[in-house]
This record gives structure tokens, sequence and C-alpha cells, in this order.
């Protein structure tokens, strides 16, 4: 393979506390995004009210939402799980599920079920076992909350029933299968919001951060992001790859990927500045941990690694291929890759291991990007970029205004946002688009082209 050699060592310091705290959307931020949009986009509760009332119903409000949007992280982690039976290959010997089969489970057959039964089985066994896999365990603490017992019969027949249920829902499409999937531009109010109604899903893969990549370049091209200068990154929601929609491969530990390949490509344009700081907030406590823990790691000097899987059978675009072959080029070395197991299908590894520095300028935060917002010490210290892929979606049109307001306060004067969902530009809200990246990824059978539309916004 050829691996592109670094280009330069840039020194990062550690995070310096610019972000000074986190507060909720105020009232009278909301109040004009109320009388701007359509009635039945409003929440009831928060209709017909004049400013007074709604000041005085705000904080109710927010606070109850923001408890309810939190909730929504548990159901995305049942989908999880369900991906993880249909496609894991650390439990079970046994083949990944089929595009054939997931389509005989969405017509509800009861061969469909058949077919994922013997995999539910070894799921079963194998999650009832002390010396269960991180994800494996993890799904002993989803089953807990459910009280649900795997020492007794009774306990693991609950599961198999719950597990039954999770995979049909996946399959039927009652869980979409990818976000990545969406037709590329597309403005529709029900496709930008398709996922409003699902569980907060902390899946991730390479692709989007190619579009990424694909943008950032565009953007130095016209100008748009000078040399050297992109030194405050925001990602909203940068994910855990637990087993992803499309692979759901196992074989390697849960690993986040989005905050690292932001900084490859930010440096593999030119565009980081020497000191360059990211932010990664994100509500999954999960996402947060893991962030923590890798940090804890590079203050012992201890690299991260990333484990990059190519499925050979899908075809991806050469494009796709070319970034997968370069991706951490730039922030870390090549490693031994994992050895995949025989039923994980024809698949290609790269490995990365990427510098304890690069690790230590990537803080966590908790934030709901929803209903509130990090306040910057100073104008002066806002980001000069906001990266949200993969998460607007999960939202009505209220709750995505209410992000963008608040991701437009958290950016600086001409600072810009990309993200692949198009957001719906209101007055109040000091954001507009400039311009947009397409990108694809592959042709899938029966599918078509899949890729995605990155736009880019601009704040007043
Ligand atoms: C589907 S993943 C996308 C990950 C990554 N951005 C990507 O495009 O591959 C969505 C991520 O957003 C986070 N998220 C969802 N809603 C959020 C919210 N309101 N505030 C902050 N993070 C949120 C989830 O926990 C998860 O980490």
């Amino acid at each position: 393979m050829n691996f592109v050699p670094f280009v330069a060592f840039l020194f990062f310091v550690s995070f310096v506390a610019a972000q000074t705290g986190k507060a909720f959307i105020p009232h009278t931020e909301a109040l004009p995004i109320v009388q701007a949009l359509r009635d039945d986009l409003i929440p009831s509760e928060l209709k017909n009210r004049a400013a007074a009332d709604l000041e005085g119903a705000w904080p109710a409000w927010i606070s109850g939402r923001d408890a309810a949007v939190r909730a929504r992280v548990a159901e995305g982690d049942e989908d999880s799980i369900a991906y993880l039976v249909l496609f894991g290959t650390t439990f079970t010997a046994k083949p990944r599920t089929t595009e054939r089969e997931l389509a005989a489970l969405a017509v509800n057959s009861a061969d469909g079920m058949k077919a994922v039964q013997p995999r539910i089985a070894d799921f079963v066994a194998a999650v009832a076992l002390p010396d269960a896999n991180e994800r494996l365990q993890f799904a002993r603490q989803v089953f807990a909350r459910h009280a649900i017992d795997l020492t007794t019969d009774a306990g693991r027949t609950q599961v198999r029933r719950f597990l039954e249920e999770r995979v049909a829902g996946v399959a039927t499409g009652a869980i979409p299968r990818s976000a990545t999937l969406l037709d590329r531009g597309a403005a529709a109010a029900d496709t930008q919001t398709l996922f409003r109604d699902r569980g907060l899903s902390s899946d991730t893969s390479i692709f989007i951060d190619y579009g990424i990549d694909q943008a950032l370049a565009q953007l130095k091209l016209q100008g748009r992001l000078d040399t050297a200068a992109v030194r405050r990154v925001a990602i909203i929601g940068p994910g855990l790859d637990f087993t992803d929609k499309l692979e759901g491969y196992d074989f390697y530990p849960q690993q986040t990927i989005q905050p690292f390949a932001i900084v490859d490509s930010l440096m593999r344009h030119d565009l980081a500045a020497p000191d360059l700081q990211v932010t990664a907030f994100d509500l999954s406590p999960r996402v947060i941990q893991h962030l923590d823990a890798a940090r804890e790691r590079a203050r012992r000097s201890e690299p991260y690694t990333l484990v990059l899987p190519r499925n050979l059978d899908r075809p991806w675009t050469p494009e796709l291929v070319d970034y997968w072959q370069r991706i951490g080029g730039w922030i870390g070395e090549e490693a031994k890759a994992p050895a995949a197991p025989p039923n994980a299908g024809r698949v290609q590894i790269r490995s990365v291991r990427v510098r304890p520095a690069v690790t230590a300028a990537i803080t966590p935060r908790d934030l709901n990007i929803v209903l509130e917002r990090s306040e910057a010490a100073s104008p002066a210290d806002r980001f000069d970029l906001v990266i949200a892929t993969n998460i607007l979606l999960y939202y009505d049109v209220f709750e995505q205004a209410l992000a963008t307001a608040n991701i437009a306060r958290m950016l600086r004067p001409g600072g810009l946002l990309l993200t692949n969902n198009q957001i719906f530009e209101l007055p109040p809200i000091p954001l507009g688009g400039v311009g947009f990246t397409d990108v694809t990824y592959m042709a899938l059978p029966g599918i078509g082209e899949t890729g995605d539309r990155v736009v880019w916004y601009q704040r007043q």
C-alpha cells in the first residue's frame, strides 16, 4: 500500500480553556424562531404564547425537552445491539446476515426469522458468559436496564425475544439502515428529519469524513479557508464505531473516528493552525467516556489506534479508496492491522497509531446541541469551524432550528458549519449557505449510488 509520509510534525498544545461552560438557549432567541416557523412545526406547549408567557414557560419546557432528548440515547443503544446481532463476528462463527435474509425478515416471514435465530442463540450464550467482550458487556448493561437476569432460563428467553423484536425492526426499515443513503441534496422536511422518531445512534464510519475532507479541499481552493486558519474546531456528535449500520464489523475495539479524521484532513490541506484545538461535543455518556479514557492514555504517552476496514465486496469509488489509503497519514503511523475472523467476509484492514499529542488536542464535552450552547470566554474564542454530520436528521424542524441557533452562537463571525443535513435557513439565525460538496461512496445493487452532500454554511 502506498502510504503517504508525514508532511510535518505539528506541535499541539493541550487544550486551553477558551470555552467557559454551557448554557441553555435563552427564550429571547427561541421567540423569533417560534415566530418564523409555520404553526404546525411548533410544539403545542409553545404555540400561541405572548413573549412574556413564553419566558415563563421556557425553563420548564427546556429542561423537560433536554431530559426527553437524552433519553433517546438508550433506545439508540438497543438498535446498535440489533446490528451487532445481525453482522457481528466475535460471538459466533456463523456467517453475517445477508441482504437477502434481511429482505426476508423485512416481509416478516417465518423463514426470515429462522435465518437469524442461530445468530441470536449464539449471542444469548456469549452475552451470558462473564468474559464477554466489551460490546457484549455493554449489551449486558442494556439488558440489566430492563431488569433481565441472564443467569436464568427465563431471563435468556426474555433476551431472545427482545433481540428478535429489535432485529425485525432493523430489517423492516422501521430503523433505516444508513443515514448516508439519503438522497443527496434532498431538501424536503421529511428527508431532512428522517430519524426524528428514532433512538439516538452513535454509529459512525469513514464515509462522511471523506466528504468533509473533500469539502475542506474545495473551501481552500476557493479561498474561503486560508492556510493555517483553523485554530478552534467543534465536532458535534463525533460518534462511536460500535457496529456501523452498513457493515457492522466488531473484531476491533470500539473507536471514534471523526475527531481524528478531521485533524488529519486539516493538516493534509495545510489548514490547521499550529495550536489547533478540537472540542468533541456529545450527549452520549459512552462517547464522552471513550474520549476521556483516550485522553488519559495519551497523558501516559500511549497512542490511539484506529482500525479502518474496507469491505472488498462493496464497489467503493476510486476516490473513496484513495481516501481510505491515506487517512491517518498526517496524525500517526501505520500499525499492524488486526486479523478479521473468517466469517467477516472479504475485508482489507488498515490500522493507524495516532500520536498522543493529537489525542491530547481533542477535548470531550457533554452538550445537547438542540438545547444547549457552549459559551466562549470571549467572541474571539469562538469556533472557526463546526462539523455536525449525521446528527440533525434525528430532530424535527423546530429542534433543528434551535440546534442551528446554538451552533451559530458558537461560531465566530465568518466561521463555517459543515453538515450533510440541509438546514432550514430562518431569518433570525445568522447562518447562510455559501456552497456545497457532493461525494459518491459506491453504487449498491437495488439502491443505486450512495453519497452525501456536504453543505457549507457561514456565520454572518
Ligand atoms: C449517528 S452518530 C454520527 C457520528 C458522526 N458525526 C458521523 O457522521 O459519523 C450521531 C452522534 O451524535 C450524537 N448526538 C445525537 N444527538 C445529539 C445532541 N442533541 N447533542 C449532541 N450530540 C448528539 C450521538 O450521541 C452520536 O455520537
